[in-house]
């Protein structure tokens, strides 16, 4: 057992979707979660941008005493894991865009996936897709634009919605019934995809996904923390602590820090 908190990084605010699903598993455990909103989007940057980027996530909730690390962004999950993995000593649990069960269930044959540019380029995300989806059609979009309308806390605006419309429009005329959400900002927008998207289009993310593998990991080297009763969540952003605040809901404190 052990009660050193869990430390979760993502480009912005979008991660506390997957805090959410930790949370919810793991209720016991303190929590350091990191918005690298400064920094936001990861998604248009190179590889070794996003591994600079996050080097410095990483070593600040190290200096915290974090004894593993949720890297709760697909964008940096599929250019930086390896190099995190080879460089520091605690478990990373990383995400990656859900193809592999969209692809096994699929009826139609087609699956579209809305992620970032950084994670449809990279050699990680393209590998999975080969692996999982050969005989699949993937519509593939970039959701250019989504993830600064979510860091200024616009889940639910007229412009989300037009742009979600453009991006769907060649997923629905492929005749798609699952969208895979291949960025952890994405979440959020569910209530407008469920307005937009036909009924037989399944939503799928990886949310729940990452938290079962980080309690996996935490109890294989026997780091859970399956008693506290009053366990601490700490969330920080370089950016804007309102936005953070909007999105977690209430009873939950944001803190500036400059990082
Ligand atoms: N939440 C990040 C992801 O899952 C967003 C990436 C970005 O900042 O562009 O990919």
């Amino acid at each position: 057992m052990s009660v050193k908190p869990i430390g979760i990084f993502d480009s912005g605010v979008g991660g506390t979707s997957i805090w959410r699903e930790i949370n919810q598993l793991l209720p016991h455990e303190n929590t350091i979660y990191l918005a690298d909103s400064k920094h936001a989007p990861y998604g248009p940057k190179g590889k070794q941008q996003i591994e600079e980027l996050c080097i410095k996530n990483t070593e600040l909730l190290l200096e915290k005493g974090c004894k593993l690390i949720v890297v709760a962004c697909n964008t940096a999950t599929t250019n930086a894991i390896n190099y995190l993995r080879n460089n520091y000593d605690v478990p990373f649990i990383g995400i990656e865009p859900a193809i592999k069960p969209a692809a096994l269930q699929t009826k139609t044959n087609a699956v579209g996936i809305l992620a970032t540019k950084g994670t449809l380029s990279s050699s990680l995300f393209h590998k999975t897709s080969n692996l999982h989806a050969s005989g699949v059609e993937v519509i593939e979009q970039v959701g250019e634009g989504i993830v600064q309308l979510v860091e200024n806390g616009e889940t639910y605006s007229e412009e989300m919605r037009a742009l979600l419309q453009l991006y769907l429009k060649p997923m629905l005329d492929a005749n798609i019934d699952h969208l895979v959400l291949g960025c952890t900002h994405y979440p959020y927008l569910i209530p407008i995809l469920l307005e937009l998207l036909p009924n037989n289009v399944k939503i799928i993310d990886s949310g729940e996904a990452v938290a079962r593998q980080t309690k996996t990991i935490l109890k294989q080297q026997k780091l859970l923390n399956n008693k506290q009763s009053n366990p601490k969540f700490q969330f920080f952003t370089n950016r804007n602590t309102e936005v953070l605040k909007q999105l977690l809901g209430e009873g939950f404190e944001a803190s500036y820090l400059d990082f």
